[in-house]
């Protein structure tokens, strides 16, 4: 008998960025501007039209959750979410046993999860694409929409100089990968305590990766400013003392007068404002943010497309 989704050679995961290579990004990328133009006017775009995407989500969420499952209708397939609340994963279930399960009943499966191992056993055990939709050392659906923005507004990203100022996580190790790929300069900058973890990162060239102990340094005739929450999911209980380290590494105007007079602000949202960045940057003119958060959408959707269908 034929199975359905059970087409076990040749599946692709997208656990973290380095997953697709440069080609494919930019494939995806391209796809993605396709499907944007076509959302926009209002042309429909269908080719998953008898395919279903689940969703697990092991962390609160607001836009991974609405782009995925509105761009999967968009496309013309159902969805299932799941939650540790209302599945048999917050019984301790394994793993193992939920992936071989699900992917025997589903075209693709989404995650948002903590350690990136939960989701790479998953991924082993899975007949169907799996998409990291944030661990807590990637987020490479976010970085694939800001790249999209980022070229939206400028040319082209090679060579470029980018700052990240704030916590070493999800977002900022994903950006790392993200330089690496593409040939573009990250400029990190967090507190003492708050480096980036090797073991994560890896070895990376200084043409691609220069950490500053001076956030404003880091700022310096930047492209693109960028930053996230000081404290992540899954790390609340060090709210209180990561709110003190971090207290220099707020971008405010003054931080963004250290950049190029054009450099774009972005940030992944939710935000916190008058924490991480002011009021003033994040609504300010320079802010690209509501672009970011719908580009979600539209890459995810060609993400999809990619992953299930391949190249068209
Ligand atoms: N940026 C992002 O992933 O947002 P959510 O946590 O709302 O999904
Ligand atoms: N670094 C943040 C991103 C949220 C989208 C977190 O992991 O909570």
């Amino acid at each position: 008998m034929e199975e359905h989704s059970c087409k076990n050679v040749n599946i692709r995961h997208f656990l973290q960025l380095k997953d697709l290579t440069k080609e494919e990004i930019l494939y995806v990328l391209k796809r993605a501007s396709l499907i944007k133009s076509k959302f926009k006017n209002y042309e429909t775009h269908m080719p998953l039209h008898d395919r279903t995407l689940a969703m697990i989500f092991e962390k609160a969420s607001t836009r991974t959750r609405v782009s995925f499952e509105a761009g999967m209708y968009q496309m013309g397939g159902s969805v299932i979410n799941l939650t540790n609340n209302d599945s048999q994963l917050g019984r301790s279930e394994p793993i193992e046993d939920t992936a071989k399960v699900i992917s025997r009943m589903v075209d693709i499966v989404m995650i948002r999860t903590f350690d990136q191992i939960r989701i790479e056993k998953f991924a082993k055990h899975s007949r169907v694409p799996v998409i990291n939709g944030l661990t807590n050392e990637f987020h490479p659906c976010q970085i694939l929409a800001d790249i999209f923005t980022f070229l939206e507004h400028r040319d082209s990203i090679v060579g470029k100089k980018i700052a990240w100022i704030g916590d070493a996580n999800n977002m900022s190790y994903t950006w790392v990968q993200a330089a690496e790929i593409l040939g573009f300069t990250l400029h990190f900058s967090s507190p003492a305590d708050y480096k980036m973890d090797s073991s994560i990162v890896g070895n990376v060239s200084s043409s691609y990766l220069k950490q500053f102990n001076d956030p404003r340094e880091a700022c310096r005739d930047v492209d693109l400013v960028t930053t996230d929450v000081w404290t992540s999911m899954g790390y609340e209980s060090e709210n209180v003392k990561r709110s003190k380290a971090f207290a220099d590494w707020i971008v405010d105007d003054s931080m963004m007068s250290m950049a190029n007079s054009d450099a774009l602000f972005m940030h992944c949202l939710p935000a916190h404002r008058g924490e991480e960045v002011t009021a003033s940057v994040i609504d300010g003119p320079q802010s690209v943010v509501w672009d970011e958060a719908e580009n979600r959408m539209h890459v995810q959707k060609a993400l999809m497309e990619f992953l299930i269908l391949g190249k068209l």
